[in-house]
């Protein structure tokens, strides 16, 4: 992955090899007035030291942290973002650099874009899930009112370094966590990427399977920035997959971002072999491979209370819930309405499993 660039809109992916050094010479262009660095309590530890020792002008950073985890992906963390640059005089001409992963860069991509009408942010993601997925595609936001990414922008970073040895100090459970999403991009948009995940060599190779989905993403992104039409396949097992990850939120059986929509990917694959999109065959290989390499535990939940979820999920319209539904491996489709009886048939389905 060594010195690959992406170009994206308005902006550059810069990868490994060269990531740090077009990091400085950007800094070196760019003339800011001042660097603010937006981490949690892992990424300050574990990520700082190398970041400054790769780009030694960003010692002169104001560092701002966040407690880690999905909690804090709400307004009063950006109140608090948003009182430390004021409190330090942030004018418009300031860098906003977001350290961390996909908390961090939606977070602080949502403070940026709005913060004096918009500063700059660049994204240095330090998670798998944040390097293949979150960091790229301008759009932030935070939660509310128990709801994913409700209140957010669309807004690009200034430019985006994935620096891969970030991942040395990752848990492990947060790579499985990072697969979710890069499994997700293979299933709608790539069948040979998706086959190519079958084989565990593939999966291993994180610089790979991250460099593969970027190039997947950016494609889909450049072709519907403002997510009207096309982009809302990568939307594939988030309207349940999200609500799910809403039921349990703050609760002790609080599930990460990528274990909630690998169950989303699984009940919303059975929604499309009832709408006829996909064959018992298809659905099979599809529900087969996640069940096989992610081991997904079953959990219990009200459907009740998830479809309550769903409809208040941004991409429900006049009660009537949409999905971007499989109509293939490696191709969706967007817009399906679906009804509440095929939900909870795809729950059945789900629950069954576990019982097989
Ligand atoms: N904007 C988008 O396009 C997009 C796409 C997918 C997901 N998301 C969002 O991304 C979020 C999930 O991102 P995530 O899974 O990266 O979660 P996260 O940012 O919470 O990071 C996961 C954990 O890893 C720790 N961590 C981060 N980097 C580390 C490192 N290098 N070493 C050790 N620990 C480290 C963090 O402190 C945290 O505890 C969700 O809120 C989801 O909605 C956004």
């Amino acid at each position: 992955m060594a010195n690959r660039v992406i170009v994206s809109s308005g902006h550059k992916i810069f990868f490994e090899g060269d990531s740090f050094s077009q990091l400085n010479k950007f800094l070196g262009k760019r003339k800011y007035t001042s660097y603010y660095i937006l981490c949690d309590g892992n990424t300050l530890h574990f990520c700082l030291p190398k970041l400054i020792l790769g780009c030694p002008k960003l010692s002169e950073a104001e560092i701002i942290e966040l407690e880690s985890g999905e909690l804090s992906k709400n307004l009063e963390v950006c109140a608090h973002i948003w009182q430390t640059l004021i409190e330090n005089q942030a004018d418009r001409n300031s860098l906003l650099i977001n350290l961390g992963g996909g908390v961090v860069s939606d977070i602080g991509g949502f403070v940026a874009s709005v913060y004096k009408r918009g500063i700059d942010f660049i994204n240095i993601p330090t998670t798998l899930l944040a390097m293949a997925d979150a960091s790229v595609g301008g759009k932030n936001g935070v939660d509310f009112l128990s709801l994913k990414n409700i209140i957010g922008t669309f807004s690009p970073p200034s430019n985006v370094y994935i620096h891969h040895s970030f991942l040395e100090t990752l848990p492990n459970n947060h790579y499985k966590n990072g697969m979710a999403e890069i499994f997700k991009i293979a299933l709608v948009s790539d069948n040979v990427f998706w086959s190519e995940l079958q084989n565990e060599k593939i999966t291993s190779n994180s610089r790979f399977c991250i460099s593969k989905s970027v190039e997947l993403k950016n494609k889909i992104v450049l072709a519907d920035l403002y997510d009207k039409g096309q982009r809302q396949i990568l939307n594939f097992g988030h309207t349940i997959g999200h609500a799910i990850e809403s039921y349990f939120l703050g609760s002790p059986k609080f599930l990460l971002h990528g274990e909630a929509i690998v169950k989303g990917m699984i009940i919303e694959s059975h929604i499309s072999f009832q709408k006829k999109l996909i064959s018992k065959k298809v659905l099979n290989d599809v529900v087969k491979s996640l069940v096989n390499y992610f081991q997904a535990e079953l959990i219990n939940f009200e459907a009740k209370t998830l479809l309550k979820l769903m409809l208040n999920d941004k991409k429900a319209s006049d009660q009537q819930l949409k999905f971007c539904l499989l109509s293939g491996i490696g191709k969706a489709k967007i817009d399906v309405k679906v009804n509440e009886s095929e939900i909870l048939k795809a729950i059945d389905f789900y629950r069954d499993l576990h019982h097989a």
